[in-house]
């Protein structure tokens, strides 16, 4: 059977990205096919060179729609002929355009309990809302601001003597177990839509 083709989009440290590259090597029913930055040097880029995933950048050009950008960027993943998108800490919203593309097939993960806490300090802010507990969601992108359905969500707990350092550190390695588990989930029951 065809393993099912992914492709992940990062803009960081990558280590969603990596925790993902890692699972998909013990899995036979899909494959990283590429790992795609808008940043050039980003350490996901050595993170996919040690599982040999081929890796590319585009980046956004001075002046340069965000349309413009978007076809850019779908014309080097096409290249790899994914069937869905994994966002793993990718810093830039996607077109419209670009989500007809992949509907429903375009997922991400983002550190709190959304609906609290969107945008690009989820963290951050839960820490300044003293919240007891905070959480990650893993959820379909659309075009806004982290709106998409939710597809599963799990809980990071804020202790009181934690700096934001500790609470990030917690919450990421939360993030890098669940992520997949999550998308484990979601392909097994596409595999089972195929058959
Ligand atoms: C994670 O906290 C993720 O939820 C958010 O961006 C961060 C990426 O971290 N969207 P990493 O690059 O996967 O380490």
């Amino acid at each position: 059977m065809r393993k099912i083709r992914l492709a992940i989009l990062a803009s960081g440290s990558g280590s969603n990205a990596e925790a993902i590259m890692r699972w998909a090597g013990a899995v036979d029913f899909a494959e990283i096919v590429c790992v795609g930055s808008d940043k050039r040097k980003a350490f996901v880029h050595e993170r996919a060179k040690a599982f040999s995933v081929p890796s590319f950048s585009v980046v956004k050009r001075k002046n340069e729609e965000r349309a413009a950008f978007d076809k850019r960027l779908l014309a080097a993943l096409e290249a790899f002929a994914p069937d869905m998108i994994i966002l793993a800490g990718y810093m830039k919203l996607l077109t419209p355009q670009f989500l007809e593309k992949f509907p429903d097939r375009v997922i991400n993960i983002h550190p709190s309990l959304l609906p609290a806490f969107p945008g690009t300090d989820g963290y951050g802010e839960a820490f300044a809302a003293r919240v007891k507990m905070s959480g990650c969601t893993v959820h379909y992108v659309d075009a806004g601001v982290d709106t998409g359905k939710i597809i599963e969500q799990t809980n990071i707990p804020l202790l009181p003597e934690d700096t934001l350092e500790d609470f990030k550190k917690r919450g990421l390695a939360i993030e890098n177990e669940f992520y997949p588990r999550v998308l484990e989930k979601l392909l097994v029951n596409l595999v089972k839509e195929r058959k």
